[in-house]
């Protein structure tokens, strides 16, 4: 693949993939490596509780690489420390800031002017529209395959639909955790890819043992879509204690599609609940597992480092573009 791949390119990257951001997996460890072998990352700010811990975080990598990367920031309501995480971002100058679950409006205004690139994730045209009319670097075309909390469209559908109608690179994310699969994106005409799930079955990641095995053990089939846990569609292992909940939408979801006025609230302490009960599964073996992963576990069958994903999702380019 002879291609070339300014963005990335420009971000120090060798390679046109980016370690996606994931919420409670990405630690400074994983980020090193992946740096280092060749692509670029992102790692969630509210991985940190505080604001020391995100400028410690943040010191940790610059101390072991010197290559730029990049802090993804919820930017609705429900992040109460988006503003200091985002004033945090823009002292430091950290390298892109991923924007996700927001209108990017403020956080491209403060980040453009100091050079600061903004991407965002999208799942429509129409919002690609909206983020590259904002100033936006780059759309992050989050399809119906990816882990966490996926879109609508498939990637077939999604990718080619934003290359014809926006000028801004597009990054697929979804569904990507082979060489193959990262040529069927670029064949799209992606500009780059995003890959979260395969990494969580890494050496380095900041999970459990038991979490990383289950994406061994378990299939793409295994993977299902629930409103359960956050309130919108999450892509979760349909583990034991998952089919234990079944379809039943449960008593504060049925009384929040009843009353205009709690819905607001409910929404936010399911959310909140769903998120501790995803801490709790992943540092630790519960019965209550909530094991968020997309179906590309479907490609993965062992655990290895972060640079030996690196090694094997580059296959396709030739030998001169090694990692080193
Ligand atoms: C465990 C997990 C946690 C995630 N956490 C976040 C997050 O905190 N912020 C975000 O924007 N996306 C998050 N995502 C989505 C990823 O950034 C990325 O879009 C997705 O993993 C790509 O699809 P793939 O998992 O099929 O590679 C998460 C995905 C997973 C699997």
């Amino acid at each position: 693949m002879i291609k070339q791949y300014p963005l990335f390119e420009s971000l120090g990257a060798r390679f046109p993939i980016l370690m996606a951001p994931m919420f409670l997996v990405t630690n400074t460890k994983m980020m090193v490596e992946a740096l280092n072998s060749g692509i670029t990352a992102a790692f969630p700010a509210l991985n940190y509780r505080t604001d020391e811990a995100l400028r410690m975080a943040i010191a940790e990598i610059r101390s072991q690489t010197s290559k730029p990367f990049g802090v993804n920031l919820i930017v609705n309501k429900s992040n109460i420390k988006y503003k200091q995480q985002l004033k945090t971002c823009v002292e430091l100058k950290v390298g892109f800031i991923i924007t996700s679950l927001g209108n990017p409006k403020e956080t491209i205004s403060l980040c453009k002017p100091i050079g600061i690139k903004v991407f965002c994730d999208v799942v429509d045209l129409m919002y690609a529209k909206k983020v590259e009319d904002l100033g936006a670097d780059a759309v992050i075309a989050v399809s119906s395959i990816a882990g966490g909390h996926s879109g609508n469209l498939p990637p077939e559908e999604l990718i080619p639909m934003l290359k014809k109608h926006i000028k801004i690179p597009v990054i697929s994310a979804g569904g990507i955790a082979t060489s193959s699969g990262l040529k069927q994106a670029l064949e799209l005409g992606a500009d780059g890819v995003s890959v979260g799930t395969v990494f969580i079955a890494s050496h380095e990641a900041g999970v459990s043992d038991e979490y990383k095995q289950a994406l061994v053990d378990y299939s793409g089939k295994d993977i299902i879509m629930t409103k359960l846990i956050s309130g919108t569609p999450l892509s979760v292992i349909n583990t034991s204690y998952m089919k234990s909940l079944g379809n039943n939408p449960g008593f504060l979801n049925k009384l929040m599609h009843k009353n205009k006025i709690l819905k607001k609230y409910i929404k936010m302490f399911i959310a909140v609940k769903g998120m501790k009960a995803i801490e709790n599964a992943a540092h630790k073996a519960t019965y209550k597992t909530v094991w968020v992963a997309g179906s590309c576990i479907n490609d993965i069958h062992n655990i290895r480092s972060v640079r030996e994903i690196v090694n094997s999702l580059t296959e396709v380019f030739n030998n001169t573009r090694k990692t080193g």
